[in-house]
């Protein structure tokens, strides 16, 4: 079936800086994730703090032609207007026609449609999509111009670079003469995942703010862990706006305001806001859960589980034994069940003095390498970023340098423990 008309493109239809400021203008981004930024999650990012979510990539063949996967990935409350909203669709696709069919079903549903062309898993390169489709600027162009011609609502496209900072800049605007109004770009290679994650590169997003005209709408993806790397991000690139996706999964409250930013409240009451107490946090999870129809959300969440309680899991095997056992089909009831078992264990580990004593932020003096990351040591019943080991070693230090180097003295004061050091990019797992 061929759905595409070259008709030009509606007069109505909302481009790059209006679409930007009819979403709210926002700063705040929970990236796109396969199986992880499905509605529940959405639904709980909003609330702590997230201005705009993507839903996981959907593949296009299947959404269009699968009645099946297309309610499991789409259910009637995604996209609602009150419950989730704004809201950007994903898709990765390599024919046109079909990626037109598949956003058709969406363009009432959502805000824009967005075009994965960052995906460097085996399984893109196999089927030939997300950044494998940097080889073919020919096909990413029709894929782009056919949703811009034909569909209701704007469509976006999410990059990694290219090694060369001039080429990566050729592929944005190329991109952005096909009809993207907004450009995410994840400032790592294609090559660059797994063992080779590395940093992502902001000073590529500065060059492509710097260069491509200036009204260009753009969102900066990678390496933001804490919260303060948030304006860091967007001081260091000129972006409109951060986009995260690991730095979310293991603490959703990363977008949250500090309570400290505008009232006298002192900055150590932030401890609560920026690293909540995991038992607090997961039961605002399950009240989301629990009232969220769609089985993509209730799929998600046992890895949402081990994401944002991988500190305490460490320690706590029981709970642990707990997770591992969900599966697709639990019921709400094993969840409920979880929440209570870390709220009693929390709760009891706060009884003791000792712990309630070692319950602040201690961040390190002294960047960890060049990048200036800082490392920050949070007690293991809060949510905090997650460091990846890379070839055995914890990434850019982490507890080892802490202990080396630069606890800050036992006299200061819990005000002091969390004052916010000025750092570079951050670790990116
Ligand atoms: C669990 C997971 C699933 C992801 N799925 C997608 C996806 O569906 N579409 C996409 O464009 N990127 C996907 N990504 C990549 C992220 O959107 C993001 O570009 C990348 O993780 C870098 O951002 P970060 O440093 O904040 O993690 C995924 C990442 C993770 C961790």
């Amino acid at each position: 079936m061929t759905v595409a008309s070259q008709q030009p493109v509606p007069t109505t239809k909302l481009t790059g800086r209006d679409l930007y400021k009819h979403m709210g203008s926002p700063k705040k981004i929970v990236a796109p994730m396969v199986d992880q930024s499905e509605l529940a999650w959405r639904r709980l990012s909003r609330q702590l703090g997230a201005d705009l979510c993507y839903t996981p990539m959907f593949h296009a063949k299947q959404f269009a032609t699968v009645e099946k996967y297309r309610a499991q990935m789409f259910d009637a409350l995604d996209g609602d207007k009150t419950a989730d909203r704004p809201l950007v669709v994903q898709f990765c696709a390599n024919d046109p026609e079909t990626l037109l069919q598949a956003a058709k079903f969406v363009e009432d549903h959502c805000d824009a449609v967005d075009l994965n062309l960052g995906c460097p898993q085996n399984i893109a390169k196999k089927g030939k999509y997300g950044s494998f489709l940097q080889d073919d600027w020919d096909l990413i162009y029709k894929l782009i111009n056919i949703l811009h011609v034909n569909l209701s609502v704007p469509v976006t496209a999410k990059i990694r670079m290219f090694t060369s900072k001039e080429r990566t800049l050729e592929y944005a605007k190329m991109i952005l003469s096909a009809g993207a109004q907004i450009l995410t770009v994840h400032g790592r290679t294609r090559e660059m995942k797994g063992q080779q994650t590395g940093l992502a590169d902001w000073s590529i997003i500065r060059y492509l703010r710097d260069n491509l005209p200036p009204d260009t709408v753009i969102f900066a993806n990678g390496n933001l862990l804490y919260h303060e790397d948030i304006s860091r991000c967007l001081e260091a690139t000129g972006a409109d706006a951060v986009m995260s996706a690991e730095g979310n999964l293991h603490n959703p409250a990363l977008f949250c305001q500090p309570l400290s930013y505008s009232t006298s409240i002192p900055a150590h009451e932030d401890i609560d806001v920026l690293y909540p107490r995991l038992d607090i946090l997961l039961r605002r999870y399950f009240n989301v859960l629990k009232d969220t129809p769609g089985e993509a959300s209730r799929i998600a969440a046992k890895s949402h589980l081990f994401r944002i309680l991988r500190p305490f899991l460490g320690i706590h095997i029981d709970v642990r034994a707990e997770v591992a056992a969900l599966h697709k089909q639990s019921p709400i009831e094993d969840f409920a069940t979880i929440t209570e078992h870390v709220e009693k264990i929390v709760h009891n580990l706060l009884l003791d003095q000792n712990n309630r004593e070692r319950d602040i932020v201690r961040r390190s003096h002294q960047p960890l390498d060049d990048s200036g990351a800082v490392y920050k040591d949070i007690p293991y019943w809060r949510a905090q970023p997650y460091f990846k080991p890379v070839s055995g070693q914890i990434l850019y230090g982490g507890k080892r340098k802490l202990e080396e180097s630069a606890e800050i003295p036992d006299n200061a004061d819990k005000r002091e423990k969390l004052q916010v050091v000025s750092t570079k990019q951050a670790a990116s797992s």
